[in-house]
């Protein structure tokens, strides 16, 4: 019989999906804001309780249309982790603004709001925090910071749908949130995302700049009799076909959750005895927290064992995954200054950082075949 090989990810995928693609297609209305994207809006903004949702064809779309939102200028500074995927930065570095890295917190890894403050200046027009793994930031506190100095906060809830912090949504907290749809991400579409809109006044010009900078939107509601171009935009839609492919996801959110706490539980109940003995670092949960359960991690002690973790696991059938690299460490980074020893907890944790297999289909014995591989390890 074959070998079992565990796939760090496979794209969930729930059944309906061909249906609901299939019904988009025969709709004939396969561009964006058709049925299924109607559909998924709607379900949104009604869960989550969210003024506005628009779906859009990627997170780093939907920063990119919260940067336009925020109308970012060559030299202004937005806050971002140094702990984050590239395009929580390149939405805001195209708009010509200068990032300021954040380092994170060793338990969460999320920003450390400890170190939110001090790097405020005049300039600062946006921060961003990512709930990293789908794990909560310490929203209060950045929420009242913020609001303080009258700075917009953009939650990059990229990880972090059907999260919760103090009982609230992630990515109902800030006055935006960027979701992704991504194949790697709890609820797909391939490639995919959405702006969840906090602030009624942000709403208008979110559906002009979305619909190439003209007011289609208030046409196709009948609110004026010809649209026409009045600032600057792009075409961030999904299309519907994707959407379609999304709602039928979205339909079945808490049996798609349900099944993802269940894997992340397991490995953590399970791990926890050998993590204790051999000094490896478990995901840690903040009281008033609910993840999503996207992302389940080790930390392991330095780099050297990160890399032969990886190795152990490849050799017994595991495929496994690192990131980030610290944002100020790379070749863009460096352009803004960044110098080894700057964000010493992104440097240690981005060496040290391990990703388990965790994807809806996972059944019980490729979670048996993780568990054997990581616990026969030799520190
Ligand atoms: C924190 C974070 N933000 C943004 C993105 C970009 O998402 P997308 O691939 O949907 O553009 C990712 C992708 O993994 C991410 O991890």
């Amino acid at each position: 019989m074959a070998e079992t090989i565990v796939d760090f990810n496979k794209p969930c995928i729930v059944g309906k999906e061909y249906d609901y693609m299939a019904d988009s297609i025969r709709s004939s209305h396969i561009s964006g804001d058709g049925k299924y994207s109607k559909l998924c809006h709607e379900f949104l903004e009604n869960k989550l309780g969210i003024p506005r949702v628009l779906t859009t064809p990627s997170c780093s779309h939907a920063l990119e249309l919260s940067a336009l939102l925020l109308n970012i200028q060559p030299g202004d500074e937005v806050i971002i982790p140094d702990f984050t995927f590239v395009s929580t930065v390149n939405a805001f570095v195209l708009r010509g603004a200068k990032p300021v890295f954040i380092d994170i917190r060793s338990d969460t890894l999320n920003l450390d709001e400890s170190q939110l403050e001090r790097l405020i200046t005049e300039k600062t027009k946006a921060i961003v925090p990512v709930h990293y793994a789908g794990i909560a930031c310490e929203m209060d506190t950045i929420m009242e910071i913020a609001g303080r100095y009258n700075i917009p906060v953009v939650e990059d809830n990229a990880h972090g749908l059907f999260g919760k912090y103090k009982n609230r949504w992630l990515g109902t907290i800030g006055c935006m949130a960027t979701q992704s749809f991504h194949e790697t991400k709890n609820f797909t579409c391939g490639e995919g995302g959405a702006l969840l809109i906090n602030d009624r006044s942000l709403i208008e010009n979110a559906e002009i700049i979305r619909e190439k900078g003209t007011n289609r939107s208030r046409f196709f509601r009948g609110q004026v009799d010809k649209y026409t171009w009045v600032s600057v935009g792009s075409s961030y839609l999904l299309s519907d076909i994707l959407a379609g492919f999304l709602y039928a996801q979205l339909e079945v959110w808490e049996e798609i959750q349900a099944k993802r706490k269940w894997i992340w539980q397991t490995y953590h109940q399970e791990l926890s005895d050998w993590a204790k003995k051999n000094g490896i670092v478990q995901p840690t949960i903040p009281e008033n927290v609910e993840p999503s359960w996207h992302i389940y991690y080790l930390l392991l002690p330095d780099l050297d064992h990160r890399q032969g973790m990886i190795s152990h696991l490849k050799a017994n059938g595991v495929n496994s995954v690192f990131h980030y690299l610290p944002l100020h460490l790379s070749e863009k980074g460096r352009e803004y200054g960044g110098r080894e020893g700057d964000m010493p907890v992104t440097e240690s944790v981005s060496d040290r950082l391990v990703r388990l297999p965790l994807y809806y289909d996972m059944g019980e014995i490729e979670m048996e075949k993780v568990l054997e591989a990581v616990i026969s390890y030799k520190l």
